[in-house]
């Protein structure tokens, strides 16, 4: 079964939106959990407009669940803090300071040389690495050549011709960088707009190891709850292999 990282991002987005400390991640993380998530997603970016470097510390303290960081390593003092905190994964993402959310995966073929390094640190302190990848087969087995354990294969393209009604074509794409991948010996994550009604099919993809969702599961339990709405995601993910 494929396991449902939820991404508190959103969260956070709104508790900043005033200085009285509602909602609460760490709530919401509570929620996400006893409903039966498998694991909570972060990405603390240097201007901290969702998730602040006291979230990263205070879900470290209290999470039961594999906990995943999600960032730029070459940003702020993002390497300190992962390093410190030691989650379970760290998921390394190439975006720009200002993005307003990740827009695409690694070019390994220009970066590889400066994440060799990070790579190493990171798993020094026993951290699983993966790298945000497009479903780019070229480049995916220079993720491995570099000492990643995983990769997270960037969804935005998936969710943007599902909802066009013309997703076979793509779809191809990720059936093909997937395989790529596990022939390769990377485990496969996968994120970025994945919701209720496109979840199934990209699943359907054999052995994709965890997604990790925020926005549309933040969005849609304003309408069903946080529990509920996990629920509803660990169904559909139930029946993948
Ligand atoms: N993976 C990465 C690297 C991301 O940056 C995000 C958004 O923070 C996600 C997954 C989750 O995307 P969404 O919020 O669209 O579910």
């Amino acid at each position: 079964m494929t396991n449902l990282s939820v991404n508190l991002n959103k969260i956070a987005l709104l508790r900043n939106s005033r200085n009285i400390g509602i909602p609460s991640v760490t709530n919401a993380a509570k929620i996400a959990v006893e409903a039966g998530a498998n694991g909570i997603t972060v990405h603390p970016r240097p201007d901290e407009r969702h998730i602040k470097p006291k979230d990263v510390y205070e879900l470290a303290q209290m999470l039961t669940v594999e906990f995943n960081i999600e960032g730029n390593p070459f940003h702020g003092n993002f390497m300190d803090m992962v390093c410190e905190v030691k989650p379970t994964q760290c998921t390394l993402v190439p975006d720009a300071p200002d993005v307003f959310t990740s827009n695409s995966g690694w070019n390994l073929a220009e970066n590889r040389h400066q994440l060799i390094p990070i790579i190493e640190k990171l798993k020094s302190f026993d951290i699983r690495i993966s790298l945000f990848m497009d479903a780019d087969s070229n480049q995916i087995p220079l993720a491995k050549e570099i000492g990643a354990d995983r990769i997270e294969l960037y969804t935005e393209p998936y969710a943007t011709a599902f909802r066009m009604g013309e997703v076979e074509a793509v779809f191809q794409k990720y059936i093909q960088a997937a395989k790529i991948a596990q022939d390769n010996d990377l485990g496969v994550n996968a994120g970025h707009d994945l919701n209720l009604q496109n979840l199934e099919k990209f699943c359907s993809i054999p052995n994709i190891l965890e997604v990790s969702i925020g926005h549309a599961l933040i969005a849609e339990s304003l309408e069903m709850g946080l529990h509920n709405t996990v629920k509803a995601y660990l169904k559909i993910l139930s029946s993948t292999s």
